[in-house]
């Protein structure tokens, strides 16, 4: 197997501290709606969900900014230009749904009139009347893209496995 450069300590931390979050966020999300509406169980994990989600946008400005100021260590050469330049890609879209997930939940709740609290901290509410067109909307990119970041999840996770199998290059090893 051939020596592979690591990511800097702090995109390793986030890339698996947000990463384990945002697999959580998704179950959770996926539980929660399918509980009965007079379980208040529920509401708790609505509750948790939104804080997590918020906690989730924050994490994702932080990261972006440690990555724009990170080097980032070359792919192995042995890796072709179509799947370097699919690795970018997936790399974009899970950035984009870390955005897209905590905005569209945040306008979803609050365009709605439901709320968003951090734990028990109110959020701001940007919205002066309720706007359930919108919420609806909101709501729906929600839904979409959190199966969309499932199916990118996979894919993300499949190309390390293949290339550890397959090629014999351990990639994992940039991000541990
Ligand atoms: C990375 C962050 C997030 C992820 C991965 C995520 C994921 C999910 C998933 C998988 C669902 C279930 C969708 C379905 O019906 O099949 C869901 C539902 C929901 N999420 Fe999020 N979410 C995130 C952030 C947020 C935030 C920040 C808020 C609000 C502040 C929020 C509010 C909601 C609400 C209200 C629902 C329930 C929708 C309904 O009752 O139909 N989410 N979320």
């Amino acid at each position: 197997m051939q020596e592979v450069k690591k990511y800097p300590l702090s995109m390793r931390l986030m890339h698996w501290g947000l990463g384990i979050i945002i697999l959580v966020m998704l179950f959770v999300g996926l539980y929660m709606v399918n509980l009965p509406v007079d379980n208040p169980f529920k509401w708790e994990l609505y509750n948790l969900h939104k804080s997590f989600g918020v906690i989730v946008f924050v994490l994702a400005i932080i990261r972006l900014g440690i990555r724009a100021a990170s080097q980032i260590p070359p792919l192995p050469k042995e890796i072709s230009t179509l799947e370097s330049k699919l690795s970018i890609l997936f790399t974009v879209l899970l950035y984009l749904s870390m955005f897209i997930m905590p905005l569209s939940g945040y306008i979803s709740s609050t365009a709605g009139g439901f709320g968003v609290k951090f734990f028990s901290l109110d959020m701001p509410n940007f919205f002066s009347e309720k706007n359930f067109d919108l919420s609806r909307i909101a709501i729906t990119v929600h839904i979409y893209v959190a199966y969309f970041m499932i199916a990118v999840l996979c894919l993300h996770l499949s190309a390390p496995i293949k290339h550890l199998f397959i090629d014999k290059i351990n990639i994992f090893k940039r991000m541990l």
